[in-house]
């Protein structure tokens, strides 16, 4: 196995989530994490990326640089390419495929240029290109620069192998779970999401407070690499906390086909003990018995000035269920517009968290529902 330690390793986010993804990545022991557009670059070793892509909870993607070579005409790529190590990290045995971006350089054809790398990789470690190889050489000339990263990961992470099922516009779990962090869910409260759609915000909740790895149920592009280690790599699959809950992650949602699908996602998931789904209109929302925790949701959300008009009442319906019945409960609300945040009537924080959701540009509004005055008790003059 590479025991080199000083890998840079860049975990992939949604832009505007960076930050929080930092934070995961500094919790869960992570050297170095520093944020730049669009994910976190942190430093490590080959078990460092093994253990990002199976902990790490917000990250879409691991990647990791190869290296780097100046490349100011194609010939010069092909020479360069054809001497870079790429058995250091691929197996002749495994297929490959090649991903090229360029700006600001004299090599601005992409699609010569990664015939150029993939000409290499052939001829010179001997791998098969395939267009629908697991394993993904991504390389950036920017500045005549060429830098070489593999994608570690395979299939985006936010798949973590349970949601077959999904409703219209759902949640990826990687979002869910740092939108969760950003409301300061830590596993040890309850968690209700009015209009959960597949349940990826109870499901994702569920699987925190009980210390399931994300990554547990699926496989990976690293596993088939030269530096991966199998005893290794299953040793580091055994570890994951013993469950000590209290508690109950709650989904709802008016259409009876979602919740369907969130309780065999959930089972799925193996939560479905600490889960509850059940098909109910907000309207007749009411809090759990027990101590207050989150709510969440992610409402529908419309693009046209007539779409968010009509979604109006279902804000404010909202809104009026959780500041007659919450009292004592956060809540995060995941919207495009800040007319349908305000029509909830919720007290939101200043400087909600905008972040990029299916090509949207979408805010997290935090609030504190107040608890309601006691109208029992007597007044003290
Ligand atoms: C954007 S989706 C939520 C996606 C969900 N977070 C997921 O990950 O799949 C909005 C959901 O709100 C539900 N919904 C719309 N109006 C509702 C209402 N009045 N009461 C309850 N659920 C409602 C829809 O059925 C839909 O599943």
């Amino acid at each position: 196995m590479n025991t080199d330690d000083t890998l840079e390793i860049f975990l992939v986010t949604a832009p505007g989530l960076e930050t929080a993804l930092c934070t995961e990545a500094t919790k869960k022991g992570f050297r170095a994490a520093e944020t730049s557009v669009g994910g976190v670059t942190v430093t490590g070793g080959w078990p460092d990326v093994w253990r990002a892509n199976l902990e790490l909870r917000g990250a879409s993607k691991v990647l990791v640089r190869l290296g780097a070579f100046r490349a100011l005409h194609l010939a010069q790529l092909d020479k360069r390419a054809r001497k870079f190590p790429w058995d250091n990290v691929l197996r002749p045995d495994q297929p490959v495929r090649v991903e090229v971006t360029t700006k600001k350089s004299r090599i601005y054809h992409k699609k010569a240029a990664a015939e150029r790398i993939e000409r290499a990789i052939a001829e010179e470690l001997g791998a098969e290109i395939s267009a629908d190889a697991a394993i993904c050489i991504k390389v950036r000339i920017l500045d005549d620069m060429c830098t070489i990263s593999v994608d570690t990961s395979g299939e985006a992470l936010h798949k973590r192998g349970h949601k077959e099922a999904v409703n219209k516009a759902p949640m990826r779990e990687n979002l869910a779970a740092l939108l969760l962090q950003e409301c300061g869910f830590t596993g040890s409260e309850p968690v209700v999401d009015p209009m959960c759609g597949s349940g990826t915000f109870p499901i994702e909740a569920a699987e925190i407070s009980l210390g399931l790895l994300a990554g547990r149920s699926r496989t990976f592009a690293f596993e088939q690499f030269a530096t991966f280690d199998e005893a290794a790599w299953q040793e580091m699959k055994k570890q994951g906390s013993t469950p000590t809950l209290a508690f109950h992650f709650y989904g709802f949602d008016r259409d009876a086909g979602a919740v369907n699908m969130s309780l065999a996602n959930a089972e799925r998931a193996s939560v479905q003990e600490f889960t509850e789904f059940r098909t109910q209109t907000i309207s007749d929302l009411t809090a759990p018995n027990g101590e207050p925790g989150l709510v969440i949701v992610n409402p529908p959300y419309g693009v046209r000035i007539s779409e968010t008009k009509r979604l109006n009442p279902l804000y404010q319906s909202l809104g009026h269920v959780l500041k007659s019945g919450f009292g004592g409960w956060r809540v995060g609300l995941v919207t495009n517009s800040d007319k349908l945040a305000k029509a909830t009537g919720l007290r939101f924080e200043q400087n909600p968290t905008s972040f990029s959701h299916g090509g949207l540009r979408v805010k997290l509004f935090k609030a504190q529902v107040l608890p309601k005055p006691n109208m029992h008790q007597p007044i003290v003059t």
